[in-house]
């Protein structure tokens, strides 16, 4: 990702975060709880949403991003620690978070589904899970649009892909999700969800 993008992020999202982002950030953020993992937290600017999580985890591969999101960690009202890492390969053992976060992060994630594989993997059975994106749309003319201008956006984006089917990859993956808000006519999806439950055990007859 191109050190501008990390620079200029905030500057070009505020616009947005002023139009409702920060307060869908709010309201899905006081659902994280227990121990939380974030991936692509970018500056960490869903940092000073979380009020009911014990501990937050938040992962990005890029240290432009890192350094930026250091100083919200230290200002968060929960502990917060900040770690270089891809979503596609997490430094984590199996099974130890409560809920797992991504905020318009799957549209930039080379390997979606091998993220979405590892979030199954690092989440405890049944863990929430809690995502704000936007996808490709399902109206022909808006989806085909998205579909011409992804190669030409994903480069001055930072590898942001306006045509990802997040909601279609997030079951295929085997996530559960129990709830569903479309904003702007379904571009952006506010998604919450269960990870995988353990595989019920054989009953002895
Ligand atoms: C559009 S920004 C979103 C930042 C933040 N989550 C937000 O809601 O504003 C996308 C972020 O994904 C990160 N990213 C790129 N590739 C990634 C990967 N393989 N795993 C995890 N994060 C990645 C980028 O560094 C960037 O910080």
């Amino acid at each position: 990702m191109g050190r501008w993008f990390a620079a200029f992020y905030d500057m070009m999202m505020a616009p947005l975060e002023r139009g409702g982002f920060q307060d869908i950030r709010k309201s899905l953020l006081r659902q994280a709880h227990g121990t939380v993992l974030e991936i692509g937290a970018g500056t960490g600017v869903n940092f000073p949403s979380y009020t009911e999580a014990a501990h937050v985890i938040a992962v990005d591969p890029d240290p432009g991003m890192v350094a930026r999101s250091v100083p919200r960690a230290r200002q968060a009202t929960v502990p917060i620690d900040v770690l270089l890492a891809r979503a596609e390969a997490l430094p984590f053992p199996d099974h130890i978070f409560d809920t797992v976060v991504g905020t318009l992060v799957f549209c930039t994630i080379p390997d979606p589904r091998q993220a979405l594989c590892e979030l199954q993997r690092i989440s405890k059975p049944a863990g929430t899970a809690l995502f704000f994106e936007h996808v490709r749309v399902h109206r022909p003319l808006a989806g085909r649009l998205q579909e011409w201008l992804t190669p030409v956006w994903k480069r001055l984006a930072g590898g942001c892909h306006l045509n990802r089917d997040t909601l279609a990859l997030l079951t295929q993956a085997g996530f559960d999700v129990t709830c569903l808000v479309p904003y702007s006519q379904g571009l952006f999806l506010v998604i919450a969800a269960k990870t995988a439950s353990p595989p019920m055990a054989p009953r002895l007859a």
